[in-house]
């Protein structure tokens, strides 16, 4: 009865939450690209942009997938123009983003760019609060295809939902079709309302190059993928696959759990110095599929015990695509952990004969049926892909985020209390009036 309950709130959620999706025709897989800012900061010119783009080609990461080459902060000139345009910085950029997006494209990537949804970019340049349809139009006559906006100074009586809508509205009355990369670093519960205006949010703050930086994004990020979908994808931040700071056993943990939880895939480490471990891991082209599988249903936090844990999501054709997690302290007397994932968590039975294919590796495993025992090294990550041999139960029967539903349930109020604290401030409407207001400037969609 209880179960019954449950199922039934859940499916009128998904089609709530499927109504409520961004029409622009992009990201219906997570966005695949490259960002300048993990490697490089505010110190980028356009020789730099210009080699980067011809680094994603030789390096052979364009031909695994990654087609947006994104300018972060600190392209621009300090002061707007004397018509209150943009411009691209006169010294860093001295040919103009038209050129440099010319170039871009000619090497049939996409080209992105970045702004802030507030009087400054972080690095204080100009933000485009109340510049926002002026700032659309210029970034579409450039043929800026994606755009970074940022969380910088804004001021704290400028409600999120408001600041972040009226850049939706602007791109979308250029025509162009730009890809919405909201970053404001989780606040306001953004996966609650930016589905219906971005095409990716970000669930948490800054990563950085290390160890615990990266499971802070990742534990900001368990228990949301129920949010996630074609069109619209949480985002833990950016990928630091090939920087100093995580060993390649933590940097293969970064990439496989990124891809499994559907976030998008922004590479942003010096190409000039792309190391082979790290090409490696970029361009497993099987790990890369998962992330990039047409069901698009995000993966999630299935099983925890101490510090091991198993992510899994189902795929297309059927099989499950799973991540083994070993978290223990590095320096531990037992640097090996067997982490089991069952059958019966992936929404199979027992008795199911499944093949399991080793994703990094590329190869089978064998036949198992009830359970996948993988043996992990610290920090470090098995990814797999169960496949049953005859036809199983497809993933509508199983959800990975009603998987051990109380792993969520305490994180989910941890959540929504921190919500609530935004609510009945000074001039701060509740979230459902505020809700209410978008859902009327962003119209509504059909639930079909
Ligand atoms: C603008 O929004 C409308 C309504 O959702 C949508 O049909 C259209 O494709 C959007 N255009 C762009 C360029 O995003
Ligand atoms: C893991 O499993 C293998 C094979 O069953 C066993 O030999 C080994 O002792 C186990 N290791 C740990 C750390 O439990």
């Amino acid at each position: 009865m209880c179960l019954n309950v449950l199922s039934v709130c859940t499916t009128l959620l998904a089609f709530f939450l499927q109504a409520q999706c961004l029409d622009n025709g992009l990201a219906r897989t997570p966005a695949l690209g490259y960002n300048t800012w993990n490697a490089y900061g505010g110190d980028i010119n356009e020789d730099l942009i210009r080699a980067t783009a011809d680094l994603l080609i030789s390096s052979g990461l364009k031909k695994a997938g990654y087609h947006y080459l994104v300018i972060d902060d600190a392209w621009s000139n300090l002061q707007r123009d004397d018509k209150g345009r943009l411009e691209s910085n006169s010294d860093r950029f001295p040919s103009g983003m038209k050129a440099l997006a010319d170039y871009v494209h000619s090497k049939g990537l996409k080209f992105g760019m970045y702004s802030d949804a507030g009087s400054h970019t972080c690095l204080g340049y100009p933000g485009s609060r109340y510049h926002e349809e002026e700032d659309a139009q210029t970034f579409a006559d450039w043929g800026v295809d994606f755009l970074k906006y940022d969380n910088c100074w804004a001021p704290a009586s400028d409600w999120v939902i408001d600041r972040y809508s009226a850049m939706h509205a602007a791109l979308n009355k250029t025509g162009r079709p730009i890809l919405y990369s909201m970053c404001d670093w989780g606040v306001g519960d953004p996966w609650l309302w930016a589905p219906k205006i971005a095409n990716s949010w970000r669930t948490t703050g800054d990563i950085s190059p290390n160890w615990e930086s990266m499971l802070r994004c990742l534990d900001n990020t368990i228990g949301l993928s129920e949010f996630a979908k074609p069109g619209a994808w949480n985002d833990p931040d950016m990928l630091e696959v090939g920087n100093p700071g995580l060993t390649e056993q933590e940097q293969r943990a970064n990439f496989a759990i990124w891809a499994i939880l559907k976030s998008p895939l922004i590479v942003g480490t010096d190409l000039r110095r792309l190391s082979r471990a790290a090409r490696n891991i970029l361009t497993a082209e099987e790990v890369v599929a998962v992330n990039q599988d047409k069901l698009g249903v995000a993966g999630d936090l299935i099983w925890k015990r101490g510090p091991t844990e198993v992510y899994a999501g189902p795929l297309e054709d059927g099989s499950r695509a799973v991540v083994l997690f070993n978290r223990h302290t590095s320096g531990t007397q037992y640097p090996l952990s067997n982490i089991t994932v069952q059958w019966q968590d992936l929404g199979f039975e027992d008795e199911l004969d499944a093949t399991v294919r080793d994703l990094f590796a590329r190869k089978d495993l064998g036949t198992f049926s009830g359970s996948w025992t993988g043996i992990v090294g610290l920090h470090d990550v098995r990814m797999v892909k169960i496949s049953p041999i005859k036809t199983a139960p497809r993933y509508k029967d199983w959800r990975p985020w009603l998987q051990h539903s109380a792993l969520h349930a305490a994180e989910r109020m941890k959540r929504q209390l921190s919500g609530l604290q935004l609510e009945g401030l000074p001039g701060r409407p509740t979230k459902m009036a505020r809700y209410e207001e978008i859902q009327e400037v962003v119209g509504d969609t059909q639930v079909s």
